[in-house]
Protein backbone atom coordinates (compact mmCIF):
# COMPACT_ATOMS: atom_id res chain seq x y z
CA UNK A 1 0.00 0.00 0.00
CA UNK A 2 0.81 3.74 -0.95
CA UNK A 3 0.74 5.98 2.04
CA UNK A 4 0.17 9.61 0.32
CA UNK A 5 0.45 12.84 3.01
CA UNK A 6 -1.60 15.71 2.13
CA UNK A 7 -3.74 13.27 -0.21
CA UNK A 8 -6.72 15.14 0.07
CA UNK A 9 -4.96 18.52 -1.57
CA UNK A 10 -4.21 19.73 -5.07
CA UNK A 11 -1.62 17.63 -6.09
CA UNK A 12 -1.88 14.76 -4.08
CA UNK A 13 -5.70 14.24 -4.45
CA UNK A 14 -4.62 13.46 -8.70
CA UNK A 15 -1.42 11.52 -7.85
CA UNK A 16 -4.00 9.72 -5.44
CA UNK A 17 -6.38 9.53 -8.65
CA UNK A 18 -3.73 8.13 -11.15
CA UNK A 19 -2.34 5.61 -8.94
CA UNK A 20 -6.24 3.91 -8.07
CA UNK A 21 -6.40 3.96 -12.21
CA UNK A 22 -3.06 2.14 -12.27
CA UNK A 23 -4.33 -0.13 -9.86
CA UNK A 24 -2.08 0.51 -6.92
CA UNK A 25 -3.82 0.67 -3.13
CA UNK A 26 -3.40 3.92 -1.69
CA UNK A 27 -3.75 5.48 2.06
CA UNK A 28 -4.64 8.92 2.23
CA UNK A 29 -3.54 10.40 5.47
CA UNK A 30 -4.47 14.34 5.84
CA UNK A 31 -5.22 16.57 8.47
CA UNK A 32 -7.86 18.19 6.15
CA UNK A 33 -7.22 21.91 7.59
CA UNK A 34 -6.77 22.96 3.94
CA UNK A 35 -8.57 20.37 1.95
CA UNK A 36 -12.13 18.54 1.80
CA UNK A 37 -12.58 14.78 2.69
CA UNK A 38 -14.42 14.84 -0.43
CA UNK A 39 -11.23 15.11 -2.49
CA UNK A 40 -10.33 11.73 -1.91
CA UNK A 41 -12.81 9.71 -3.74
CA UNK A 42 -10.25 6.29 -4.10
CA UNK A 43 -8.30 4.59 -1.53
CA UNK A 44 -8.54 5.20 2.09
CA UNK A 45 -8.36 8.09 4.10
CA UNK A 46 -7.36 8.25 7.74
CA UNK A 47 -7.55 11.81 9.07
CA UNK A 48 -4.25 12.53 11.23
CA UNK A 49 -1.58 15.71 11.81
CA UNK A 50 1.86 14.76 11.15
CA UNK A 51 2.82 16.17 14.26
CA UNK A 52 0.81 13.53 15.84
CA UNK A 53 3.83 10.71 16.56
CA UNK A 54 1.50 8.03 17.85
CA UNK A 55 -1.36 8.59 15.40
CA UNK A 56 1.51 7.99 12.66
CA UNK A 57 2.25 4.83 14.37
CA UNK A 58 -0.96 3.58 14.55
CA UNK A 59 -1.20 3.67 11.29
CA UNK A 60 2.02 2.14 10.41
CA UNK A 61 0.74 -0.81 12.30
CA UNK A 62 -2.26 -1.08 11.16
CA UNK A 63 -1.58 -0.81 7.38
CA UNK A 64 1.06 -2.48 5.47
CA UNK A 65 2.97 0.93 3.47
CA UNK A 66 5.63 0.09 1.59
CA UNK A 67 6.33 3.73 -0.09
CA UNK A 68 5.47 6.84 0.93
CA UNK A 69 4.51 10.11 -1.15
CA UNK A 70 4.82 13.18 1.25
CA UNK A 71 2.69 16.31 -0.22
CA UNK A 72 1.33 17.70 3.13
CA UNK A 73 3.22 20.69 3.28
CA UNK A 74 2.03 24.71 3.39
CA UNK A 75 3.11 26.48 -0.60
CA UNK A 76 1.81 29.75 -0.37
CA UNK A 77 5.34 32.24 -0.70
CA UNK A 78 3.96 35.01 0.56
CA UNK A 79 2.42 33.55 3.31
CA UNK A 80 5.75 32.00 4.47
CA UNK A 81 7.17 35.50 4.09
CA UNK A 82 4.79 36.61 6.46
CA UNK A 83 4.95 33.72 8.93
CA UNK A 84 8.34 31.22 8.52
CA UNK A 85 7.87 29.42 11.87
CA UNK A 86 4.61 28.02 10.62
CA UNK A 87 6.41 26.73 7.70
CA UNK A 88 9.85 25.33 9.65
CA UNK A 89 7.28 23.61 12.05
CA UNK A 90 4.52 21.74 9.53
CA UNK A 91 6.87 21.67 6.22
CA UNK A 92 10.31 20.36 8.09
CA UNK A 93 9.47 19.34 11.60
CA UNK A 94 6.51 17.21 10.61
CA UNK A 95 8.38 15.77 7.71
CA UNK A 96 11.51 14.72 10.23
CA UNK A 97 8.75 13.21 12.52
CA UNK A 98 7.23 11.58 9.60
CA UNK A 99 10.45 10.25 8.72
CA UNK A 100 11.61 8.66 11.92
CA UNK A 101 8.44 6.85 12.22
CA UNK A 102 9.03 5.47 8.59
CA UNK A 103 12.64 4.38 10.25
CA UNK A 104 10.80 3.45 13.19
CA UNK A 105 8.83 0.63 10.55
CA UNK A 106 11.49 0.18 8.41
CA UNK A 107 9.43 1.75 5.19
CA UNK A 108 12.70 3.25 2.86
CA UNK A 109 10.83 4.18 0.14
CA UNK A 110 9.90 8.48 -0.07
CA UNK A 111 8.76 10.36 -2.84
CA UNK A 112 8.95 14.34 -1.45
CA UNK A 113 7.18 17.25 -3.12
CA UNK A 114 9.77 19.86 -3.34
CA UNK A 115 9.66 23.17 -5.28
CA UNK A 116 11.37 25.47 -7.51
CA UNK A 117 11.38 28.20 -4.73
CA UNK A 118 14.77 25.96 -3.82
CA UNK A 119 16.62 27.77 -5.50
CA UNK A 120 15.77 31.37 -5.13
CA UNK A 121 16.84 33.53 -7.72
CA UNK A 122 18.23 32.07 -10.36
CA UNK A 123 21.56 32.55 -11.94
CA UNK A 124 21.13 31.14 -15.13
CA UNK A 125 17.96 29.93 -17.06
CA UNK A 126 16.84 27.19 -17.31
CA UNK A 127 17.66 26.14 -14.15
CA UNK A 128 19.27 22.81 -13.51
CA UNK A 129 18.92 20.32 -10.37
CA UNK A 130 22.71 21.35 -10.07
CA UNK A 131 22.07 24.99 -9.59
CA UNK A 132 23.22 26.32 -5.98
CA UNK A 133 20.32 26.19 -3.62
CA UNK A 134 19.67 29.95 -1.99
CA UNK A 135 15.83 30.50 -1.40
CA UNK A 136 14.54 33.92 -0.81
CA UNK A 137 11.70 33.30 1.01
CA UNK A 138 10.85 30.48 4.02
CA UNK A 139 9.13 28.21 1.76
CA UNK A 140 11.78 27.17 -0.63
CA UNK A 141 14.03 27.50 3.56
CA UNK A 142 11.95 24.58 4.49
CA UNK A 143 12.04 22.70 1.54
CA UNK A 144 15.37 22.95 1.38
CA UNK A 145 15.70 21.79 4.71
CA UNK A 146 13.81 18.54 3.76
CA UNK A 147 16.01 18.17 1.32
CA UNK A 148 19.21 17.92 3.64
CA UNK A 149 17.55 15.43 5.67
CA UNK A 150 16.72 13.47 2.83
CA UNK A 151 20.38 13.15 1.82
CA UNK A 152 21.55 12.64 5.54
CA UNK A 153 19.41 9.45 5.75
CA UNK A 154 19.73 8.66 2.41
CA UNK A 155 23.79 8.22 3.80
CA UNK A 156 23.04 6.89 7.33
CA UNK A 157 20.81 4.22 6.85
CA UNK A 158 20.12 3.55 3.46
CA UNK A 159 16.46 5.27 2.72
CA UNK A 160 15.79 5.53 -0.89
CA UNK A 161 13.94 9.09 -2.29
CA UNK A 162 13.21 10.76 -5.23
CA UNK A 163 12.74 14.77 -4.48
CA UNK A 164 10.63 15.90 -7.02
CA UNK A 165 11.21 20.25 -7.35
CA UNK A 166 8.17 21.28 -8.91
CA UNK A 167 7.72 24.15 -11.53
CA UNK A 168 4.49 26.19 -11.06
CA UNK A 169 1.84 23.49 -10.86
CA UNK A 170 -1.66 24.41 -12.45
CA UNK A 171 -4.82 23.14 -14.36
CA UNK A 172 -6.54 20.35 -13.19
CA UNK A 173 -8.32 16.77 -13.77
CA UNK A 174 -9.81 16.74 -16.82
CA UNK A 175 -12.97 14.97 -15.83
CA UNK A 176 -13.74 17.36 -13.33
CA UNK A 177 -14.10 14.92 -10.34
CA UNK A 178 -11.18 16.76 -8.26
CA UNK A 179 -9.60 20.20 -8.62
CA UNK A 180 -7.69 22.88 -7.28
CA UNK A 181 -9.23 24.85 -4.26
CA UNK A 182 -7.06 26.93 -1.68
CA UNK A 183 -8.54 28.71 0.65
CA UNK A 184 -7.49 31.40 0.35
CA UNK A 185 -6.52 31.18 -2.92
CA UNK A 186 -3.28 32.59 -3.76
CA UNK A 187 -2.03 31.27 -7.18
CA UNK A 188 -2.65 33.42 -10.44
CA UNK A 189 -4.32 31.04 -12.55
CA UNK A 190 -7.56 30.57 -10.54
CA UNK A 191 -7.54 33.93 -9.53
CA UNK A 192 -7.64 35.26 -12.87
CA UNK A 193 -10.29 32.77 -13.45
CA UNK A 194 -12.00 34.34 -10.17
CA UNK A 195 -11.87 37.97 -12.04
CA UNK A 196 -13.19 36.15 -15.23
CA UNK A 197 -16.38 34.96 -13.75
CA UNK A 198 -16.81 38.04 -11.56
CA UNK A 199 -16.25 36.33 -8.04
CA UNK A 200 -13.59 38.99 -7.66
CA UNK A 201 -13.43 43.23 -9.33
CA UNK A 202 -10.32 42.50 -11.19
CA UNK A 203 -7.15 40.68 -11.71
CA UNK A 204 -3.64 42.64 -9.79
CA UNK A 205 -0.22 41.84 -11.83
CA UNK A 206 2.21 41.88 -8.64
CA UNK A 207 4.89 44.03 -10.64
CA UNK A 208 5.33 44.95 -14.24
CA UNK A 209 9.04 46.43 -13.58
CA UNK A 210 11.05 42.82 -13.71
CA UNK A 211 13.95 42.22 -16.08
CA UNK A 212 12.15 40.23 -18.44
CA UNK A 213 10.70 41.24 -21.86
CA UNK A 214 7.41 42.38 -20.79
CA UNK A 215 8.13 43.39 -17.16
CA UNK A 216 6.16 40.90 -15.22
CA UNK A 217 7.44 37.55 -14.17
CA UNK A 218 8.04 34.79 -15.62
CA UNK A 219 6.95 31.23 -14.63
CA UNK A 220 7.10 27.34 -16.17
CA UNK A 221 3.25 25.96 -15.35
CA UNK A 222 3.36 22.67 -15.35
CA UNK A 223 -0.18 20.83 -15.62
CA UNK A 224 -0.82 18.41 -12.59
CA UNK A 225 -1.81 15.57 -14.75
CA UNK A 226 1.87 15.54 -15.57
CA UNK A 227 2.99 16.17 -12.18
CA UNK A 228 0.92 12.55 -11.06
CA UNK A 229 2.93 10.68 -13.79
CA UNK A 230 5.96 11.91 -12.46
CA UNK A 231 5.37 10.39 -9.52
CA UNK A 232 4.26 7.37 -10.98
CA UNK A 233 7.72 7.09 -12.57
CA UNK A 234 9.45 7.95 -9.76
CA UNK A 235 7.51 5.04 -7.52
CA UNK A 236 8.16 2.64 -9.98
CA UNK A 237 12.10 3.81 -10.53
CA UNK A 238 12.15 3.25 -6.85
CA UNK A 239 11.02 -0.59 -6.77
CA UNK A 240 13.02 -0.97 -9.27
CA UNK A 241 16.10 -0.33 -7.33
CA UNK A 242 16.79 3.23 -8.46
CA UNK A 243 19.30 5.54 -6.58
CA UNK A 244 18.08 8.31 -4.52
CA UNK A 245 18.06 11.44 -6.75
CA UNK A 246 16.54 14.93 -7.56
CA UNK A 247 14.79 16.50 -10.41
CA UNK A 248 13.25 19.44 -12.02
CA UNK A 249 8.99 18.91 -12.79
CA UNK A 250 8.75 21.60 -15.08
CA UNK A 251 7.44 22.53 -18.70
CA UNK A 252 10.72 24.40 -19.77
CA UNK A 253 8.81 27.02 -21.06
CA UNK A 254 8.09 30.23 -19.22
CA UNK A 255 4.84 32.09 -19.45
CA UNK A 256 4.86 35.95 -18.17
CA UNK A 257 2.11 37.07 -16.01
CA UNK A 258 0.90 39.32 -18.84
CA UNK A 259 0.58 36.27 -21.29
CA UNK A 260 -1.38 34.00 -18.69
CA UNK A 261 -4.06 37.00 -18.28
CA UNK A 262 -4.00 37.25 -22.19
CA UNK A 263 -4.86 33.28 -22.36
CA UNK A 264 -6.88 33.10 -19.94
CA UNK A 265 -8.89 35.76 -21.41
CA UNK A 266 -9.01 33.90 -24.88
CA UNK A 267 -9.93 30.76 -23.57
CA UNK A 268 -12.68 32.38 -21.25
CA UNK A 269 -13.93 34.68 -24.03
CA UNK A 270 -14.24 37.51 -21.08
CA UNK A 271 -12.45 40.51 -20.59
CA UNK A 272 -11.90 41.13 -17.21
CA UNK A 273 -10.24 44.20 -15.33
CA UNK A 274 -6.29 44.20 -15.44
CA UNK A 275 -4.98 46.50 -12.63
CA UNK A 276 -0.78 47.07 -11.75
CA UNK A 277 -0.09 46.39 -8.15
CA UNK A 278 3.44 46.25 -6.34
CA UNK A 279 5.63 42.94 -6.66
CA UNK A 280 4.83 40.37 -3.91
CA UNK A 281 7.68 40.04 -1.35
CA UNK A 282 9.88 36.69 -2.42
CA UNK A 283 8.82 36.47 -5.87
CA UNK A 284 11.80 35.74 -8.12
CA UNK A 285 11.83 37.16 -11.44
CA UNK A 286 11.91 33.96 -13.43
CA UNK A 287 11.74 30.27 -13.07
CA UNK A 288 12.24 27.94 -15.62
CA UNK A 289 13.26 24.55 -15.46
CA UNK A 290 15.70 22.59 -17.36
CA UNK A 291 13.67 19.00 -17.29
CA UNK A 292 16.44 16.80 -19.21
CA UNK A 293 17.00 14.97 -16.51
CA UNK A 294 13.49 13.42 -15.67
CA UNK A 295 13.12 13.39 -19.26
CA UNK A 296 15.99 11.53 -20.19
CA UNK A 297 16.70 9.05 -16.50
CA UNK A 298 12.68 8.31 -15.78
CA UNK A 299 11.17 9.06 -19.44
CA UNK A 300 8.72 11.61 -18.32
CA UNK A 301 7.37 13.28 -20.73
CA UNK A 302 4.89 16.59 -20.38
CA UNK A 303 2.35 16.01 -22.10
CA UNK A 304 -0.72 17.77 -21.53
CA UNK A 305 1.26 20.89 -19.79
CA UNK A 306 0.40 23.15 -22.92
CA UNK A 307 -0.70 27.22 -21.45
CA UNK A 308 -3.92 26.36 -23.45
CA UNK A 309 -4.80 22.99 -21.93
CA UNK A 310 -3.84 23.92 -18.38
CA UNK A 311 -6.33 27.35 -18.72
CA UNK A 312 -8.79 24.89 -20.08
CA UNK A 313 -8.77 21.95 -17.54
CA UNK A 314 -8.52 25.25 -15.00
CA UNK A 315 -11.62 26.75 -16.37
CA UNK A 316 -13.78 23.65 -16.63
CA UNK A 317 -13.11 23.28 -13.09
CA UNK A 318 -13.61 26.54 -11.97
CA UNK A 319 -16.77 26.94 -13.93
CA UNK A 320 -17.87 23.27 -12.09
CA UNK A 321 -16.41 24.38 -8.37
CA UNK A 322 -18.38 28.09 -8.71
CA UNK A 323 -21.79 27.23 -10.42
CA UNK A 324 -22.53 23.35 -10.13
CA UNK A 325 -25.27 23.33 -12.58
CA UNK A 326 -23.25 24.58 -15.32
CA UNK A 327 -24.47 23.52 -18.65
CA UNK A 328 -20.87 21.83 -19.35
CA UNK A 329 -22.06 19.50 -16.74
CA UNK A 330 -25.14 18.76 -17.18
CA UNK A 331 -24.44 18.07 -20.80
N1 LIG B 1 0.74 36.82 -9.38
C1 LIG B 1 0.18 38.04 -9.72
N2 LIG B 1 -1.05 38.34 -9.21
C2 LIG B 1 -1.74 37.49 -8.38
C3 LIG B 1 -1.15 36.25 -8.06
C4 LIG B 1 0.10 35.94 -8.57
O1 LIG B 1 0.76 38.84 -10.46
O2 LIG B 1 -2.84 37.85 -7.94
C5 LIG B 1 2.06 36.49 -9.94
C6 LIG B 1 3.10 36.19 -8.86
O3 LIG B 1 3.69 37.38 -8.41
C7 LIG B 1 4.05 35.26 -9.64
C8 LIG B 1 3.13 34.52 -10.61
O4 LIG B 1 1.93 35.30 -10.68
O5 LIG B 1 4.95 36.02 -10.35
C9 LIG B 1 2.77 33.14 -10.15
O6 LIG B 1 2.32 33.22 -8.80
P1 LIG B 1 1.68 32.00 -8.02
O7 LIG B 1 1.31 32.52 -6.67
O8 LIG B 1 0.62 31.36 -8.84
O9 LIG B 1 2.86 30.95 -7.93
P2 LIG B 1 4.34 31.14 -7.37
O10 LIG B 1 5.27 31.25 -8.57
O11 LIG B 1 4.45 32.20 -6.36
O12 LIG B 1 4.57 29.80 -6.59
C10 LIG B 1 4.31 28.54 -7.17
C11 LIG B 1 3.98 27.59 -6.05
C12 LIG B 1 5.16 27.45 -5.16
C13 LIG B 1 6.38 27.05 -5.96
C14 LIG B 1 6.60 27.98 -7.12
C15 LIG B 1 7.73 27.45 -7.97
O13 LIG B 1 2.86 28.07 -5.31
O14 LIG B 1 4.86 26.47 -4.21
O15 LIG B 1 5.42 28.08 -7.88
O16 LIG B 1 7.80 28.01 -9.22
F1 LIG B 1 7.46 27.14 -5.19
Amino acid sequence: MILITGGAGYIGSHVNKLLNNKGYNTLVVDNLCESKESSVKWGKLVKCDLEDREGLEDIFNTYDISAVMHFAAFTSVSESVKCPEKYMHNNYENTVNLLNVMQEYDVNKFIFSSTAAVYGTPESIPIKESHPLKPINPYGESKVHVEKELEKRSEDYGLHYVSLRYFNASGDDPDCEIGEQHNPETHLIPLILDAAIGKRDNITIFGTDYPTPDGTCIRDYVHVEDLAQAHLLAYEYLEDGGCSDVFNLGHGTGFSVKQVIEECMSVTGIKFEVEVGERRAGDPSILVADSSKIREKLGWRPVNSSLTNIVNTAWRWHLKLNFKNHHYFND
